[in-house]
């Protein structure tokens, strides 16, 4: 296993059968090995971005998801404009030099709106990124000519029969073909898995890092699938922590230069589960600066958010965490190909 992991270090590559053996073995030197070249490529600066959970109206179905519009248990809020704007100050004068406004698919949220967001929000010089789901290659082209940056859309699983059973209203073709409609509107590209959703395999966990290397994407999230009790997959498996933190090692093997995030999902189902990442790959925190009268309601799976600290006190805790492990909060905007 150790020669294998070192190859992969090496030449940035694997055969779907070698990431098999990875993901299959029990083997520490994966996470040292990936935690080395993160240092290598990125540097021990953590890069934070502040993410505003700007609606939690979504049309979609996605059966893990606690938002999804057949759950009839959820509190649906939108932040106005001017909300998302009076967040994204104060995320700036906290120091944050990313915001990523993330919702779900909300009609109410048209091309114009988002536009006229996306531009104010530029006015703060920061970094900006989208994740609002599947568009047409004009809305992308549009969000990006308005001045985002970035922009994120896990394809959730290559597994293109689980995806179907799992989307009862998308279309993996589709999906497939956002992703490179928002390279195309030349977006920083985000993407990234579930981890241990019912039905999933081995091998098809090997594609989604095999589809991650051919997108050549620009940041990969990867979350264990925690299972949310209005949904469908309530009673489902919730022990993925350990091959989520796999899946992110190799993914860092294979894209050295690229920004991972220690996931919230991460953090949610293992104590330390956030510094655990940051040592096995990782190197961005996204600490949620949404207030806390919204945040308890954006429950995409249980326990997800920290409801009762508001968003001054989450930055305080996650860069405290940041210095324990001595690293440090980095001061650049952090794009893929930034200088160290
Ligand atoms: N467990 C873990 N992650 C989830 N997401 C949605 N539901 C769950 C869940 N039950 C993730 C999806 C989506 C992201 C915003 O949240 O991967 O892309
Ligand atoms: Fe909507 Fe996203 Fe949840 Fe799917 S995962 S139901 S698209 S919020």
């Amino acid at each position: 296993m150790k020669k294998l992991t070192e190859k992969a270090a090496k030449e940035n590559k694997l055969s779907k059968n070698e990431i098999i053996e990875l993901l299959i073995n029990e083997n520490p030197f994966l996470f040292k090995l990936a935690d080395k070249i993160r240092k290598q490529t990125k540097g021990d600066a953590v890069h934070l971005r502040a993410l505003i959970e700007f609606t939690n109206i979504c049309k979609q179905n996605c059966y893990y998801c606690g938002l999804r519009c057949d759950n009839k248990n959820v509190q649906r809020y939108r932040l106005s404009i001017d909300e998302i704007i009076e967040c994204s100050v104060k995320a700036k004068q906290a120091g944050y030099q990313t915001i990523v406004l993330q919702g779900g698919e909300d009609a109410f949220f048209d091309t114009d709106k988002i536009c006229k967001i996306i531009k104010e929000i530029k006015k703060l010089d920061v970094a900006l990124t989208l994740s609002i789901g599947e568009k047409s290659y004009e809305e992308y082209k549009a969000f990006k000519d308005a001045g985002a940056d970035r922009y994120l859309l896990r394809i959730e699983t290559t597994d293109k029969e689980l995806y179907q059973k799992l989307h009862p209203k998308m279309n993996f073709e589709n999906r497939i073909k956002c992703l490179y409609n928002i390279k195309l509107s030349g977006f920083e590209t985000g993407t990234g898995c579930l981890v241990g959703l019912p039905g999933q395999t081995i091998e098809s966990l090997a594609a989604d890092i095999m589809f991650f290397k051919e997108l050549d994407a620009d940041m990969i999230g990867i979350g264990p699938f925690i299972p949310h009790p209005d949904t469908p997959l309530g009673n489902e498996n919730k022990n993925n922590f350990d091959m989520a933190l796999k899946v992110m090692a190799i993914t860092r093997l294979l894209l050295p230069d690229i920004n991972i995030p220690a996931t919230t999902a991460m953090e949610t189902i293992k104590p330390n589960g956030r510094i655990i990442a940051l040592q096995s790959g990782a190197n961005v925190i996204m600490p949620n600066l949404t207030e806390i009268k919204y945040k308890s309601k954006y429950e995409l799976y249980p326990e997800k958010n920290n409801s009762n600290i508001n968003g001054e006190e989450e930055t305080i805790k996650v860069i405290k965490e940041i210095e324990s492990i001595k690293r440090t909060v980095a001061v650049s905007k952090g794009y893929r190909h930034d200088i160290k």
